[in-house]
């Protein structure tokens, strides 16, 4: 069977023939492209994750229990410093490295390129980018090494993540301890139900969520990489939060002093009934659970210290050694649907960008990762101190915002 007929027997069987509205209309090229992008789909299990992810299950009370934590502001100065000898000598052993996971859409920013190349005059203008590379700078120069910095970036916008880094001569970083990998795309999917046309002979795709992090780091060698440069922990952390620590040795020592694979920073949740997913362990593993899942006396059940219970939220700041990740490279992290904005082609063949989100982008979470495991060490810090993302203009983590968080992390 041709690839034509293959195609069009595909889009009948899944009630997709919309998606071949302006076949007639295209050049050469741009029909042997459409072709091949739907002969390379995998709808059955684009269809089977829409219909799963309208499920919602509710965790059973009794499987879910309170996770530990260290409050920083609360260690003892001999404490910290005991603690941060321990990272410190990892850190300075060569064996500390960071991902930066840069492969999302940025949708709610609306900026136009990737959201790493987005700005901040702080003065002087400094991107994302260049603002994450600034931490690195500072601990190299602190711990006499060169941390290697991998950048995930996704299939949409790695080419012009990596121009920009030329454009910007790589912040004057070291080129040879920058490594760009790709992550991969799944179609969007409308409230119908339907693929949607991002161009006349392109259908939609988004990235898969930075949940695909570890297995886009095996299928690019990265693993492999970490491995012969002898880097035993590695630091997860997302293009936008300008204030994020990410080079951290309390975090380290506690997390080898804990004797976990896992570690991760959290806040302080300020609002018992605010949405935020809390930490917790759920079915006996660490976890982030959704809060509606919380009875009221669990909202506010605390320790016998008087601490909260399940208070701590996620900043996406995630620790991992080397063996999990390789562990994660193989496992299958299960799919969350989020309601994004895409641009989409209308039925008169018009390019038409959404006011508000109107569709679905099939998503992996990292933090699904921390089931695998036994235990996970979590260092509760300050907001002021470690969270200023820029995820939008509007809401209360815009770029105003973040750029006096930032201004009052380095006045202090
Ligand atoms: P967010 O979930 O906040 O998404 O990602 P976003 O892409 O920045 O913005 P919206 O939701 O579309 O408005 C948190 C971090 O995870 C990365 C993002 O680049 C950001 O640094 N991420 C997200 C990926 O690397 N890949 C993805 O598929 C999704």
């Amino acid at each position: 069977m041709d690839n034509y007929t293959k195609a069009k027997d595909l889009l009948a069987n899944y009630k997709q023939e919309h998606l071949f509205r302006f076949y007639d209309e295209l050049n050469n090229e741009e029909k042997e492209f459409l072709i091949n992008q739907i002969c390379t789909l995998d709808f059955e299990q684009i269809f089977h994750l829409y219909e799963a992810s309208k499920i919602d299950e509710a965790i059973p009370s009794n499987l879910i229990e309170p996770l530990p934590y260290l409050e920083k502001a609360k260690l003892s100065k001999n404490d910290t410093s005991f603690l941060e000898n321990i990272g410190k000598n990892i850190i300075r052993g060569g064996k500390y490295a960071v991902v930066t996971m840069a492969g999302g859409q940025g949708s709610r920013l609306g900026f136009k390129g990737p959201k790493g190349t987005f700005k901040l005059d702080i003065p002087p203008k400094k991107s994302l980018f260049e603002i994450t590379c600034d931490y690195l700078k500072k601990a190299n120069e602190q711990y006499n090494i060169t941390i290697n910095w991998y950048i995930m970036t996704s299939i949409y916008n790695d080419k012009q993540t990596k121009t920009f880094f030329e454009n910007e001569n790589y912040f004057n970083y070291p080129k040879e301890n920058i490594t760009f990998f790709t992550q991969s795309e799944l179609p969007v999917i409308d409230i119908s139900g339907n693929l949607i046309l991002e161009e006349t002979y392109k259908i939609k795709e988004g990235s898969n969520g930075n949940g695909d992090v570890f297995r886009a780091m095996d299928r690019n060698n990265i693993i492999d990489d970490l491995k012969k440069k002898g880097i035993s922990w590695v630091f997860f952390s997302g293009v936008d939060n300008v204030i994020l620590e990410i080079v951290d040795p309390l975090l380290l020592g506690i997390t080898i002093s804990q004797n976990c694979k896992v570690g991760s920073k959290t806040l302080f949740k300020q609002f018992a009934h605010s949405k935020d997913w809390v930490f917790a362990k759920k079915d006996g593993k660490p976890a982030i659970i959704d809060s509606c899942n919380l009875s009221e006396d669990m909202i506010n059940a605390k320790d016998d210290n008087g601490n909260y219970l399940y208070r701590d939220i996620n900043m996406l700041a995630h620790l991992f050694n080397i063996s999990a990740i390789e562990l994660l490279a193989k496992k299958s992290l299960p799919y969350h649907r989020a309601f994004k904005k895409n641009t989409f082609v209308n039925e008169e063949g018009m390019k038409q960008v959404p006011d508000s989100p109107n569709s679905f982008k099939f998503e992996n979470f990292i933090f699904d990762a921390f089931e695998f495991f036994d235990n996970i060490s979590l260092l509760r810090v300050k907001e002021e101190d470690e969270f200023a993302p820029i995820k939008d203009f509007n809401g209360i983590h815009n770029p105003e915002i973040a750029l006096n968080m930032y201004k009052n992390k380095f006045r202090k």
